[in-house]
């Protein structure tokens, strides 16, 4: 059995659509945005600006500009006689209001900083888009061809010196934040722009899952991992199940009894695509197994993998395995109870930004290891890879180009060495943990690990619920940050003897 190409594991943050999904969180047409939901601190306001953007950094030719959308919100931010900071977070792949809303760590630092806080969109996304609409901006390769990293975060790094000119502000520390594919590009942009900003917290920011750093099934071992520890006759299941399903695939009309059983809204076309929804599920459950009930990327209760395996395991004795699969991934795609039927078919809207990337620099391999994985086994195969890209997109991958770029094979002395004020924070039931920097580095490149933390838990906003090691794996960054300012100001001071 061969893993179906199409990269259905975003790093992303997002299932595939996000559009679709989410637009009922966004309010999106709204200027001023308060977000609903259960949060103790749901004060973050921000206005909707726009700034003309240059399409192509690296070259001189005289693309039109295009409206890079930012939020902004200087309620309180110390100004700039007191060089108050600016706290600039960098926007991934998707609409940065959704970002905004679940980032609320930053908006609850704002005010204890007396920072200025920033939510720049990622080129490509949300409205961001070049070539002035959408469908011009991803029609082909050479439209897309300006949807890499680089030029993200040259945006950020335009985008901020030109805001921090309008405010005469020139002197206030910028202090970065991401997560995920955010996380990813906040670190770098720590590496490359030094300059400009003094600090980063990258959370749950999976640099090292390129080429063979870290072994290419760690991210399925880890998933796998997450149901293990709730259940081992969960595991048991999930593992037992791909075969059942291709054994039932395979009878007259056993399609079809699968898309019954499985309440599918169509026909289920192959096997591959329940595998792949499957799948998924799983993924994004192992992403969000967060200690409380949250609605990132979908209404969950708190830690959703522990009731996942209770329908798992708790379905009467003889109930058929793919039965008690069916109620176990009910729970994450069926919570509220609302889904008529099941749509497998996730991306309606064709090519996605991410996709995009995935084909040309970030080529993130894996695999899924029989001996360690609840999932089918599959190798990760290059060529096909690369030939799924081809048909997709008419694009050949570069798949060493991230390592030339921002490095990884040996970070740990190149961060030693060259690095300074960066946090990687990770929790590890996280998947993308498994990619990501774990260990201290050195006394200013540091790790901050919980065990029991999923996908950039930490940038979310405080809530009642919190367990202990996640007011203090947050409270730990706080202090880091405001070490990083009280450099930065004793240096200033010592500058203009002030
Ligand atoms: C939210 O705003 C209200 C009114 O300005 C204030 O009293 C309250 O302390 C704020 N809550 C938080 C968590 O900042
Ligand atoms: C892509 O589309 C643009 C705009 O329609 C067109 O000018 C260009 O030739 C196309 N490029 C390719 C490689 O098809
Ligand atoms: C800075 O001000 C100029 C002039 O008003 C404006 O065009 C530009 O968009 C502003 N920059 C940012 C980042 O908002
Ligand atoms: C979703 O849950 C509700 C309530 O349990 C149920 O009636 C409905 O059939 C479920 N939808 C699907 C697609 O299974
Ligand atoms: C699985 O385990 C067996 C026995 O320990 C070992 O020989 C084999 O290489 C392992 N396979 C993989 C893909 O790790
Ligand atoms: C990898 O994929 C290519 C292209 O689909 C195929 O020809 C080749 O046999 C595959 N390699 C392995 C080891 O499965
Ligand atoms: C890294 O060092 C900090 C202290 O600066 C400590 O709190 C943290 O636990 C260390 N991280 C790891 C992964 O050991």
């Amino acid at each position: 059995m061969t893993k179906p190409l199409f990269i259905i594991i975003l790093i992303a943050l997002l299932p595939p659509s996000p559009e679709s999904r989410r637009l009922p969180f966004l309010g999106k047409h709204s200027r001023l945005h308060k977000p609903q939901n259960n949060l103790i601190s749901n004060n973050y306001t921000y206005e909707i600006r726009y700034f003309q953007q240059t399409l192509d950094h690296f070259t001189f030719h005289d693309f039109p500009k295009f409206p890079q959308r930012y939020l902004i919100n200087t309620d309180h931010w110390a100004g700039p006689s007191r060089m108050g900071p600016i706290f600039l977070y960098c926007g991934n792949e998707g609409d940065i209001e959704w970002f905004a809303v679940n980032t609320g760590f930053v908006w609850e630092l704002a005010p204890l900083f007396g920072a200025m806080v920033v939510f720049p969109e990622h080129r490509y996304y949300g409205e961001t888009m070049p070539y002035g609409s959408r469908d011009e901006a991803y029609k082909n390769a050479s439209t897309l061809a300006h949807l890499t990293a680089e030029q993200a975060l040259a945006d950020y790094a335009v985008l901020i010196t030109d805001l921090k000119r309008n405010f005469s502000a020139e002197a206030s520390p910028v202090v970065l934040f991401g997560g995920s594919y955010g996380g990813m590009l906040a670190a770098w942009m720590r590496v490359k722009y030094p300059h400009i900003a003094i600090g980063a917290l990258a959370s749950s920011a999976p640099i090292l899952q390129f080429e063979d750093i870290v072994p290419l099934d760690t991210f399925y071992n880890i998933v796998s991992n997450d149901f293990r520890r709730e259940s081992t006759s969960c595991f048991d299941t999930i593992k037992k199940s791909w075969d059942v399903i291709t054994f039932v695939g395979r009878k007259v009309n056993g399609l079809d009894h699968l898309a019954k059983t499985f309440h599918l809204c169509g026909k289920l076309k192959s096997r591959d695509d329940l595998f792949n929804w499957l799948e998924s599920a799983y993924s994004y459950l192992a992403m969000v197994d967060y200690p409380y009930p949250s609605e990132f990327l979908m209404p969950l209760p708190a830690y959703p993998i522990k009731e996942v395996c209770k329908e798992i395991d708790g379905s009467a004795e003889g109930t058929n395995v793919l039965d008690r699969i069916f109620k176990g991934v009910s729970v994450y795609y069926n919570y509220t109870g609302k889904a008529d039927c099941f749509e497998l078919d996730d991306d309606p809207h064709g090519m996605s930004g991410w996709d995009w990337q995935a084909c040309t620099e970030m080529v993130m391999p894996m695999s899924s290891n029989k001996n360690s994985s609840m999932f089918w086994e599959w190798d990760y195969n290059y060529t096909s890879y690369a030939e799924g890209c081809w048909n997709e997109f008419g694009v050949i991958p570069r798949p060493t180009w991230i390592t030339t770029e921002f490095g990884g094979h040996n970070y740990k002395s190149v961060f030693k060495t060259f690095g300074s004020n960066i946090i990687f924070s990770n929790g590890l039931l996280d998947p993308w943990s498994g990619g990501s920097v774990v260990e201290n580095i050195s006394d200013s490149v540091v790790a901050l690990v919980t065990e029991k933390g999923a996908h950039h838990l930490d940038l979310r906003a405080a809530t009642a619920e919190d367990p202990d090691w996640l007011v203090e794996q947050r409270a730990a960054e706080v202090k880091l940050i405001k070490g990083w300012l009280d450099d930065y100001y004793t240096t200033k001071k010592a500058i203009f003897n002030m």
